[in-house]
């Protein structure tokens, strides 16, 4: 307790109201009925006059399937037998070509982390998960293989990223594939103990965003377990950590400029939002200085940066989406909103090169798993293009 006060003095005010404070709330609470009538109606304003993005539904699903090997065998059918359809979860997506790639959370039976879904179908029902690469890379504690992706990032040369957690068998890794060749492994990168522990409970790796150096790639990973990001250049095949301000990080966004690109995170148990200069990251065994930006209204699940510098937020436990442009002090608007979702952390989105924000959205309120792919033309690239010029 004496350590959370002293390294978390703002979340300690907040849940501990001074009497003044706690009037406003009981009043706040007896007039809430009239409130939100009139906070809904705002809302429904300023959605559809300036911010409202318009999504479409791609595909729906009550549950789940995989495209199984085919030739049946004792341990496919184990795997089969073992596989609860109902356990899916999305986790991050990434975009390239006519291929979604998404990570799933694994749960007992979970037969693959890593699957790929065309990005539209050409029959009503909604299409099977397709393990990706092929089966022969998810083996469970086989540590050659996939063993708990989570986040992807494809780049502009086709490449597909995918940061494995592994688990108490296996490190974690950094997979590339290359798309442009029959989805060969190009890079796998095993973490030294040194920058990401190899004791499974001392690492959470998750989002990773990638920054295009006239002639490199190097991706951030976070690892939520510690207070360092995670950096690995491509051409040194090479990973180091940087630690960041004793913070520790729930998500993250790059943005697009080179000159002057900096990396948003978002502290973990907190609204609070900042930044750091990527220029800072690239100092192995430095300290980087992270500063604060504001305040969200909820704490982000997710974010992600366009070439026009609109970055998107998903929140947890929250049913809509808030944008800001990062060229303006820092203001979140609602773009989109759902109805009742009952979901924790109901949705993760990736950009595609033509200009589409592609969505999915978890709706656990009736008790069942029903999950959406949604796509909504917003007329932007992901953060690793520029903004294109006239
Ligand atoms: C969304 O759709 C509505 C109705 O079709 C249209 O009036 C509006 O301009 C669209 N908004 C955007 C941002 O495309
Ligand atoms: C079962 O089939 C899979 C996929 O074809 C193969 O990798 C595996 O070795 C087979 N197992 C046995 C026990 O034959
Ligand atoms: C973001 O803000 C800048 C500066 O005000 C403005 O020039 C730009 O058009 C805005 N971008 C978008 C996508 O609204
Ligand atoms: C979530 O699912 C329930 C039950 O199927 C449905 O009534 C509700 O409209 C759904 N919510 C959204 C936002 O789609």
């Amino acid at each position: 307790m004496t350590s959370f006060l002293t390294s978390n003095p703002t979340s300690y005010q907040k849940q501990h109201l001074g009497p003044a404070e706690s009037w406003g709330r009981f009043l706040l609470r007896l007039s809430s009925n009239a409130m939100s009538a009139f906070l809904a109606a705002i809302c429904l304003l300023g959605l559809s006059l300036a911010n409202a993005v318009n999504f479409t539904t791609v595909y729906e699903w009550d549950q789940f399937e995989f495209t199984w090997p085919s030739g049946a065998n004792s341990s496919i059918e184990e795997i089969k037998r073992n596989f609860n359809p109902k356990n899916v979860e999305f986790l991050y997506m990434a975009v390239f070509g006519e291929r979604l790639f998404l990570s799933l959370d694994w749960k007992y039976g979970t037969p693959a982390t890593l699957v790929w879904l065309p990005t539209s179908g050409t029959s009503t029902a909604p299409p099977k998960l397709d393990p990706f690469p092929s089966w022969n890379l998810h083996e469970r504690y086989n540590c050659d293989t996939i063993q708990m992706a989570k986040g992807l990032e494809t780049d502009t040369d086709g490449r597909l990223w995918v940061v494995d957690d592994g688990n108490a068998a296996c490190p974690g890794k950094i997979w590339i594939f290359d798309l442009l060749n029959n989805d060969k492994s190009e890079h796998i990168h095993r973490f030294p103990d040194t920058v990401v522990s190899h004791a499974s409970g001392s690492r959470a790796l998750h989002d990773i965003v990638l920054d295009k150096t006239p002639d490199d790639y190097i991706a951030y990973i976070r690892d939520a377990a510690s207070e360092h990001i995670v950096a690995y250049s491509r051409k040194l095949d090479k990973s180091w950590s940087v630690k960041t301000s004793r913070k520790k990080w729930k998500s993250f966004a790059l943005s697009p400029s080179q000159e002057a690109r900096q990396l948003y995170l978002s502290k973990s148990f907190s609204d609070d939002f900042y930044s750091v200069s990527v220029g800072q990251l690239k100092n192995e065994g430095k300290s980087a200085h992270v500063e604060f930006i504001g305040q969200w209204k909820k704490i982000p699940s997710r974010m992600l940066i366009d070439s026009s510098n609109v970055l998107y937020a998903a929140f947890f436990n929250a049913n809509y989406l808030a944008k800001w442009n990062i060229s303006e002090p820092f203001h979140e608007q609602r773009f989109y909103e759902a109805g009742e979702l009952g979901t924790i952390e109901p949705f993760t989105f990736a950009l595609d090169t033509n200009g589409n924000l592609w969505m999915t959205e978890l709706n656990e309120s009736t008790g069942v798993k029903r999950q959406k792919l949604l796509k909504a033309a917003i007329g932007a690239k992901s953060y690793l293009y520029s903004a294109a010029r006239p």
